[in-house]
């Protein structure tokens, strides 16, 4: 891991490749962990960055009782500074969805693609809002470990492997739990941004697992209608956690959206 000192906060990530700089941004309650497989497959596309976001991983500790996305965005925006990349490639896997929109609200001149898997750009509703608050309090007072079983079965498709369930309860019960409840509210707190889909003419990409339940397919499908140029890549043999339950699938998407960009780059360029 590699630190990045963000104004005397820690942000770790790992890094692979070489080329544009395309940053990959985990989901919740998961870490950088989650994007090996596309690192290591798309390492000689792109210079591939995946974060650990503030509180998250490798990451500081945080104080914060809220981590809005859009403080995440700004992050991941100092990030690329700090990697001399101008413009990036951006994929987020559902929270880390949630945040490259509020990135791509921000700073959508900083954005080369966008890549949204298994994500929405609806806001929470009551009943999601009412869940959150729940869980928050449940994994205050029982701990990560029931969390991580509830995760891991939810989120992951029918032909998982041991091997990736294994891995998911780690991320899950390796969250601080400060960090859990403070990312709960901040994902409450997000507001539906259909409409900066709506806004982008960079090439945008929406890849979903067949076999998510989280954020099923018509949730892509709203997001694709919603944006002025999208493509949609349904992903076979996967549920909510694509990008290690098929990674060949997600990285060909990933190399197809990146194509897009008309050329790969200059080390200028990001
Ligand atoms: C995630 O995978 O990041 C979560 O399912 C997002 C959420 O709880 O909305």
């Amino acid at each position: 891991m590699e630190i990045f000192d963000r104004d005397g906060t820690a942000l770790a990530y790992r890094q692979l490749g070489t080329g544009p700089v395309a940053v990959f941004v985990h989901g919740f309650p998961l870490d950088s962990t989650m994007w090996l497989e596309q690192l290591e497959l798309l390492r000689d596309r792109r210079r591939c960055v995946a974060v650990d976001l503030r509180g998250f991983g490798s990451s500081d500790a945080v104080a914060e009782p809220v981590l809005a996305m859009e403080q995440h965005a700004e992050d991941v925006a100092a990030l690329s500074d700090h990697l001399g990349a101008e413009r990036i490639d951006l994929v987020g896997l559902s929270m880390g969805g949630y945040v490259a929109l509020a990135f791509a609200e921000l700073f959508p001149q900083r954005l080369r693609t966008l890549a949204l898997i298994d994500t929405r750009a609806a806001a929470d509703s009551e009943g999601t809002r009412a869940g959150r608050d729940m869980m928050a309090v449940r994994v205050t007072v029982q701990g990560r470990g029931p969390l991580a079983v509830e995760m891991t079965e939810a989120l992951l498709g029918p032909t998982a492997s041991l091997h990736i369930k294994a891995r998911m309860r780690t991320m899950v019960e390796g969250t601080r739990v400060e960090t859990i409840v403070a990312a709960l509210e901040g994902m409450k707190q997000r507001p539906a941004r259909f409409d900066v889909l709506s806004r982008l003419s960079i090439p945008v990409g929406v890849v979903v697992g067949e076999d998510d339940t989280a954020t099923p397919v018509s949730e892509a499908e709203e997001m694709v209608d919603a944006a002025l140029a999208a493509t949609l890549t349904i992903v076979e043999a996967a549920g909510h956690m694509t990008p290690m339950e098929n990674p060949t699938a997600v990285a060909d998407a990933l190399a197809r959206l990146w194509a897009q960009a008309g050329h790969e780059g200059s080390p200028s360029d990001g």
